[in-house]
């Protein structure tokens, strides 16, 4: 992290001077460095003569050491925290095919190009929300693949809930919605021969503190917009994770039928009327459920059909 914004993180005014004093350099050289800080983070910086200058808002930045002490479960694992990095999933893939052991945990204060699902993009801001990606090694077992993102969508719910938004729910397959508003989503990520010896990078953005981001296409709020309070990032990650590892361990001993009956309650989109959309195929139907597997139980017309597959995405019809 630049020593330059550990310095302007409080949100306090620091002259051009003391900064200067403070990183051994001279007034022109912070100001360049502030230039970059806004063009290359999207910081807004206050720049008063007189008194210096001063972020427009304090950051907290993530942190190791935070995380841990809320977490035995990350202080276990390999912790990989960037400034700024294309995707956190495409850290972690590239970490397997390096040769990591896992579990390994990559999050990132802001991604460049962030991946959702279906090939859209991930909106990530500067130190606003969190983008975190875990390997898993799974050893032979397809059971342990089956329904695993939708576990993840679970455990990023319940761990909302926990944090002031009690109507945190799920929408098949995994994003996780306030009403019509998506507040995070997941994007799994498979490397390897699923049914032998496989890596799977656990793909998870959670809007936390982010008010506003005109980009974003599609309805959305974030964790501070639904509770009104400014969300400490790191204490969110660590329950994250130590709610994720109880999930995962509950999948792993019973599978993920254990489970199924949960996750429906809490599915936002249970007995609706919906289109089921599959590129330029659209099925309608009303939604049953799911089944032991995590594959989506439709009526249509009468006849119950079950669908699966990373591809697929669902809408509310009109007037349901
Ligand atoms: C979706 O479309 O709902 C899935 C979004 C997943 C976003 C997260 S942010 C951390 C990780 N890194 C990425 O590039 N994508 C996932």
């Amino acid at each position: 992290m630049s020593t330059l914004l550990e310095l302007l993180k409080d949100g306090r005014f620091h002259s051009g001077q003391a900064l200067g004093e403070s990183l051994g350099v001279s007034r022109s050289a912070i100001w360049k460095q502030l230039q970059l800080l806004e063009a290359e983070l999207g910081l807004v910086i206050h720049k008063v003569r007189g008194r210096g200058y001063q972020l427009a808002s304090p950051i907290t930045l993530l942190s190791e050491a935070e995380i841990g002490q809320h977490s035995s479960s990350v202080k276990a694992w390999d912790v990989r925290i960037f400034d700024s990095i294309d995707s956190t999933n495409a850290e972690a893939l590239r970490s397997i095919e390096q040769g990591g052991g896992s579990p390994i945990l990559v999050l990132a204060e802001r991604q460049t190009a962030g991946r959702g699902r279906r090939g859209r993009k991930w909106v990530s801001p500067f130190a606003e929300n969190i983008y975190y990606s875990l390997v898993l090694r799974i050893d032979g077992g397809m059971r342990q693949l089956e329904g695993l993102s939708l576990v993840v969508g679970l455990a990023v719910m319940h761990t909302l809930r926990e944090h002031g938004i009690p109507g945190a729910g799920l929408k098949w397959p995994n994003d996780v919605l306030v009403g019509r508003k998506k507040v995070a989503g997941i994007l799994l990520e498979l490397v390897g021969d699923p049914a032998d010896v496989c890596h799977v990078v656990l793909g998870v953005g959670i809007n936390v503190n982010m008010q506003s981001a005109e980009e974003v296409d599609q309805e959305w709020t974030s964790v501070r917009l639904e509770s009104g309070k400014t969300v400490d990032r790191n204490q969110l990650v660590a329950r994250l994770s130590e709610v994720l590892v109880s999930y995962l361990e509950r999948h792993k001993r019973n599978g993920f039928s254990a489970i199924q009956e949960e996750w429906e309650q809490g599915h936002l989109w249970q007995g609706r009327a919906v289109s089921l959309i599959a590129g330029v195929n659209k099925v309608d139907g009303v939604v049953l459920g799911i089944d032991r597997q995590g594959a989506l139980r439709l009526s249509v017309e009468g006849e119950e059909r079950v669908y699966s597959g990373g591809e697929l995405s669902l809408r509310l019809r009109d007037g349901s």
